[in-house]
C-alpha cells in the first residue's frame, strides 16, 4: 500500500503571480456507477474504491488493492482516456483549461469514455458548451464526451440523415468518424484499404468494422469506424496497452513509443483470458503491422476488450501504411529484440526471435509467417484496375508492402 499524503494545494505561475489551483476530486464511473473517487494531493493523485464497490475496474487498478496512489502525475490510466491531438486542443480551448491539465479535461470531457470508466464532476455539474463556428467545432467540443488518438476524429452515429456527428448529449456515440489530414488527403483511403487488407489475411472477426462515408454536415469522406466496446447501451470494457502498462502519456505524448513488443506481450501473458491464443492472434498482428508499413502500431494501437470469457485481445484498428508518406518514421513504433528497428533492416530472423521471446513454440512461428507470407503474396485486395493512375498513392502503398513482405519472408 501506498503512503498518504497530507491534501495540499498547487501552485502554478500566473503572469509572475503564483495562483493556488485548488486540489480537485472527481467521481469514478464503472459502466455508469460511481467506482471510485480520484483526487489531486499537490502534484500527486490518489484513486480509491467506494466500500463496499468489489470490481476491479482497470488492470492497473486492482480491486484488492482499495487505495491507489501515484507521484507526480495524473495515474497514467487515467491519463490516457484524454483526448491527445487535435481534440485536445479544441477541447482544453472550449473548457477553458490548460493544454496539458488532463484533469480538468477529464472533468469537463471524460463521462463518456472509451471502455467502461467515466470521470464526473462530484457536484454533478456540467460544462456548458461555448458556442462553436461550425458542426465540427460543436461536435469536438461537446460536453462529458472523449477519446483519445492524435488523428483529426469525432463521435458520430447512423441518424435519420445518415451518419451524423454528435452534438447532443443525447446522440449515441456508437461510431468514431476519422478524418483525413490536410497534408494527408489519402489517409482515410489508406485506413479503410490496410483494414481490408487486414480483414482478407488476417480475417473478419481481426479487424475493427469500419467503411468510408460521408457525415451529415461535413465536407469530404471520412472513415466511420464501428465502436466495439458499446454493445446496444452497454459499455465494454476496453483498455489500450499504456494504460494497462501504466506508462505515463509523456508531456509531448510519446510515452506510447517507449516500450517493445515482447513487453506489450506481458499484457496478454497477464490478463487475456485465452493468453496462448491471443499471443498467437497479437504475433500475427505485429507481423501485419510491420508488412503493412505501419511506423505507429505503438502502445495504444493494442487493447483487451472486455468479452463473454474475459478479457480479451481487442479486434485490431488503426492499421495504416505510414510508410507511404515520406515525411514520417522509418523505424517501427516499439522495439524489437531490445532496439528500435527501421523497416529496411526487418527479417525472418527477427521476427522469429520475436515469437519465441513472447512465448510461442517454434511450428506456431513457422506456421504463422507462412500463412501471412501466403496471404500477402494473393492478396486480392492488392490487385488494382489496370486503368490505376501512375501517381495513386496506391501503387507506392502496394511497392512498400511487397518490398517488407519480401524481405520479411524470405
Ligand atoms: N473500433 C473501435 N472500438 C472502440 N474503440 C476504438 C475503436 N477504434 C479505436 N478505438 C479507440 O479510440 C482510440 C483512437 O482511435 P485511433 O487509434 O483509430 O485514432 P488515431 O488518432 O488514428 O490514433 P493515433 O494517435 O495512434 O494516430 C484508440 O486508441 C482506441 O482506444
Ligand atoms: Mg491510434
Amino acid at each position: 500500500m501506498l503512503t498518504f499524503l497530507p491534501i495540499s494545494a498547487t501552485f502554478v505561475a500566473n503572469n509572475d503571480k503564483e495562483t493556488p489551483i485548488p486540489d480537485r476530486t472527481a467521481i469514478v464511473t464503472y459502466k455508469s456507477v460511481p467506482a471510485g473517487e480520484l483526487s489531486e494531493l499537490g502534484a500527486d493523485t490518489r484513486f480509491v474504491y467506494n466500500e463496499g464497490w468489489t470490481e476491479t475496474i482497470a488492470c492497473a487498478l486492482p480491486a484488492t488493492q482499495r487505495d491507489h496512489y501515484y507521484r507526480n502525475g495524473l495515474i497514467p490510466f487515467f491519463e490516457h482516456l484524454g483526448p491527445e491531438g487535435w481534440l485536445r486542443g479544441r477541447q482544453a480551448r472550449a473548457g477553458g483549461t490548460a493544454v496539458q491539465d488532463d484533469f480538468g479535461l477529464l472533468l469537463n470531457y471524460g463521462a463518456d469514455c472509451i471502455g467502461a470508466v467515466g470521470i464526473l464532476e462530484p457536484d454533478g455539474s456540467r460544462l456548458i458548451a461555448p458556442a462553436e463556428p461550425n458542426v465540427i467545432e460543436e461536435a469536438a467540443a461537446l460536453p462529458g464526451r472523449t477519446l483519445s488518438g492524435v488523428q483529426k476524429k469525432l463521435l458520430a452515429f447512423r441518424g435519420e440523415k445518415g451518419f451524423e456527428p454528435c452534438i447532443r448529449a443525447s446522440d449515441p456515440a456508437t461510431h468514431i468518424a476519422k478524418f483525413n489530414r490536410e497534408d494527408l488527403p489519402t489517409l482515410v483511403q489508406n485506413e479503410d484499404l490496410s483494414l481490408e487488407l487486414g480483414r482478407e489475411i488476417l480475417g473478419d472477426a481481426e479487424i475493427t468494422k469500419a467503411k468510408p462515408a460521408v457525415l451529415a454536415g461535413i465536407e469530404g469522406l471520412a472513415l466511420l469506424v464501428e465502436r466495439f466496446d458499446r454493445v446496444d447501451d452497454e459499455k465494454l470494457r476496453l483498455e489500450d496497452f499504456a494504460q494497462i502498462l501504466g506508462k505515463p502519456r509523456g508531456r509531448e505524448f510519446d510515452g506510447k513509443y517507449h516500450s517493445s513488443y515482447e513487453e506489450a506481450a506481458t499484457v496478454i501473458t497477464r490478463f487475456s483470458a485465452r493468453a496462448r491464443i491471443d499471443l498467437a492472434r497479437y504475433f500475427r498482428l505485429v507481423v501485419f503491422n510491420l508488412v503493412l508499413g505501419n511506423a505507429d502500431a505503438h502502445l495504444k494501437n493494442f487493447s483487451l476488450l472486455e468479452t463473454s470469457e474475459g478479457l480479451r485481445l481487442s479486434p485490431a484498428y488503426d492499421l495504416i501504411n505510414t510508410l507511404v508518406y515520406p515525411d514520417y518514421e522509418r523505424t517501427a513504433a516499439l522495439e524489437i529484440g531490445n532496439a528500435k528497428r527501421a523497416f529496411d533492416t526487418l527479417d525472418r530472423a527477427l521476427l522469429e526471435a520475436l515469437g519465441a521471446a513472447i512465448g510461442l513454440p517454434a511450428p506456431e512461428i513457422k506456421r504463422s509467417l507462412d500463412t501471412l507470407a501466403k496471404g500477402f503474396s494473393g492478396a486480392k485486395t492488392l490487385e488494382f484496375s489496370a486503368r490505376i493512375q501512375p501517381d495513386d498513392f496506391r501503387i507506392a502503398y502496394r511497392e512498400i508492402i511487397r518490398g517488407n513482405a519480401g524481405r520479411i519472408f524470405a
